[in-house]
C-alpha cells in the first residue's frame, strides 16, 4: 500500500471525490505497484481504475496487487508511456512521477537506492523532468469536473505548479504530508473557476475507459 508520502495524495482525491459511492474512474499515470490507484480502488466500491506504466516488471507487481486485494475486475494496468495512446475522461487523475534530482540520488538512504529502480526515481537534473512529461497528458484525459493529484518533492510546488499552467491547468491546492511538508499538488482545468464547488456532482458519468 503506498508509503507515507503517497497517503497524503490518496487522502487528497479521496477528499475531493467526497461520495464514496460516486461512480469515477481512476488514471494512475506512473502506477508502479499499482498502490495509489489500488488504495483509491479500495475506497470506492464503484470506481474504476487504469494504471500505467512503462515498465513491465512493475505492471506485473501491480496485477498481483490487484489480485490480492480483490480488485482485479475493476483496474486495467496497461504498458504505456505517460498518457500515450489512453483516452479519457477520467474523474480522477493521480501520479507520482521519479522526482529525485539526479545529484540527489546518491544520497538516498540504502532501502530505497538499492531497491528502487533508476527510472523510478530519477527526475533529471532538477528533479523535475517526470512532471514535464507527465504535464502535457493531463488537460485532455481529465473530465472536465475532474481534477489532478500528483506527488512533489519537498520545496516543488511552485515549480511544479508553473509547468501545469504551460499546459492549461490550475493549481488549487497543496495538501501537506504528516510532516507538514507540501508533498501533493491539487490542479483542475484552468478553464473551470477556482471557486467552484469541489467535488463530483450527483450524477457524473462515468469514462469509457479505452486505454489502447
Ligand atoms: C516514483 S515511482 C511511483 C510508483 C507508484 N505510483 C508509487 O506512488 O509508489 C514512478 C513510476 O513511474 C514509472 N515511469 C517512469 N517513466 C515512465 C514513463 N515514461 N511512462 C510511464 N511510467 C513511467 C516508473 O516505472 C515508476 O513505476
Amino acid at each position: 500500500m503506498p508509503r507515507p508520502d503517497s497517503e497524503t495524495v490518496v487522502e487528497a482525491a479521496l477528499g475531493w471525490v467526497g461520495d464514496r459511492d460516486a461512480r469515477l474512474t481512476v488514471l494512475d499515470l506512473g502506477t508502479g505497484s499499482g498502490c495509489l490507484v489500488l488504495a483509491l480502488l479500495s475506497e470506492l466500491p464503484r470506481a474504476f481504475g487504469v494504471g500505467v506504466d512503462i515498465s513491465a516488471a512493475a505492471l506485473e507487481v501491480a496485477r498481483g496487487n490487484a489480485r490480492a486485494l480483490g480488485l482485479e475486475g475493476r483496474v486495467r494496468f496497461v504498458r504505456g508511456d505517460w498518457g500515450a495512446g489512453l483516452r479519457g475522461p477520467f474523474q480522477v487523475i493521480v501520479a507520482n512521477p521519479p522526482y529525485i534530482a539526479d545529484g540527489d540520488l546518491d544520497a538516498l538512504e540504502p532501502e530505497v537506492s538499492a531497491f528502487e529502480p533508476r527510472l523510478a526515481l530519477a527526475g533529471g537534473a532538477d528533479g523535475l523532468d517526470g512532471h514535464r512529461a507527465v504535464a502535457p497528458w493531463l488537460a485532455g484525459l481529465l473530465a472536465p469536473k475532474g481534477a489532478v493529484f500528483l506527488e512533489i518533492g519537498a520545496g516543488q510546488g511552485p515549480a511544479v505548479a508553473a509547468i501545469l499552467r504551460r499546459h492549461g491547468m490550475q493549481h488549487v491546492e497543496t495538501p501537506c504530508d504528516l510532516a507538514g511538508i507540501p508533498r501533493c499538488l491539487v490542479a483542475i482545468p484552468k478553464t473551470r473557476r477556482k471557486d467552484r464547488k469541489k467535488g463530483l456532482e450527483s450524477g457524473a458519468i462515468p469514462a469509457t475507459v479505452d486505454p489502447r
